[in-house]
């Protein structure tokens, strides 16, 4: 089990913190392109996640857990010699950064929750994740998460950036089998980690795509009210938000970093 972790910008200054980012499922690193290009100056670590993008053979399809991926994350940045850093993750990556709190906070210096939620999946939610899992190793391959695309975006984006849902399109079809079956199965397993937040007490961002169809404005209150911040919402855009709007998001990942970083 390990993560690949990808170098933008300058190297962490003394008494500063990079800036990991954490992607959704099932994309990789590359989600965060768009963002990083509006982050002059802010020492970055994009992360592929075990599974996915330069860590697609890293994928465990019977054991992963989002704990496994949290303490991989958490020895790949020991390896970097770093001893602190501002983490941030979208939607699965929120999940993995929830994991990380709970199991590495001494590691924080700043966390930022985008288009995600603490709480567990339903029953229902469950059933369909192992079934995504199953039909992704038995058939369908990358084509079981290809439907995704209609909950991934807002219908600002649909209308007004037809580019952007094409992007989304191709990672879709670019996703590992394995990597797909083992963050379903390991998502499904995910207990609620709402309380993890309380005893946190670093700079914080929660964000939200005003249009996100799949994490919702109460699932944000809920976190930004234990971390003591207001949510931030992204207007016309969904669930992809750091892809839709990458100007937007990075703004707020900026004044995150520089909050975390004159700490
Ligand atoms: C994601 O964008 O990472 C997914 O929507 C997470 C999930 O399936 O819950």
């Amino acid at each position: 089990m390990s993560v690949v972790i990808h170098g933008h910008g300058p190297a962490p200054a003394q008494g500063s913190v990079p800036l990991v980012l954490l992607h959704g499922f099932p994309l990789d690193r590359r989600m965060w392109d768009g963002v990083i290009e509006h982050l002059d100056g802010v020492p970055i670590y994009a992360v592929d996640l075990p599974g996915f993008g330069a860590a697609a053979d890293a994928a465990e399809p019977t054991g992963a857990t989002l704990e496994s991926f949290a303490d991989a994350l958490a020895q790949a940045l020991h390896e970097r010699g770093v001893q602190q850093a501002v983490i941030a993750g979208l939607s699965m990556g929120g999940y993995v950064l929830l994991a990380f709190i709970e199991r590495h906070p001494q590691l924080l210096a700043g966390v930022g929750l985008l288009d995600t939620k603490a709480s567990a999946d339903t029953v229902e939610a469950r059933a369909a994740r192992l079934a995504v899992a199953r039909n992704a190793l038995d058939e369908a391959g990358s084509g079981a998460v290809a439907a995704m695309i209609e909950s991934l975006v807002g219908p600002a984006t649909v209308s007004t950036r037809p580019a952007v849902v094409e992007q989304l399109r191709s990672w879709l079809a670019d996703a590992p089998p394995p990597g797909i079956a083992a963050a379903q199965r390991a998502m499904a397993v995910r207990p609620d980690r709402l309380e993890v937040l309380r005893a946190l007490d670093v700079p914080a961002l929660v964000l939200r795509g005003e249009q996100d169809s799949l994490s919702g404005p109460e699932e944000h209150e809920a976190m930004a009210a234990l971390l003591n911040t207001e949510v931030v919402t992204v207007p016309d855009v969904g669930h992809m938000s750091a892809v839709e709007d990458a100007a937007s998001v990075a703004e707020a990942l900026a004044d995150l970093h520089r909050r975390a970083s004159a700490q």
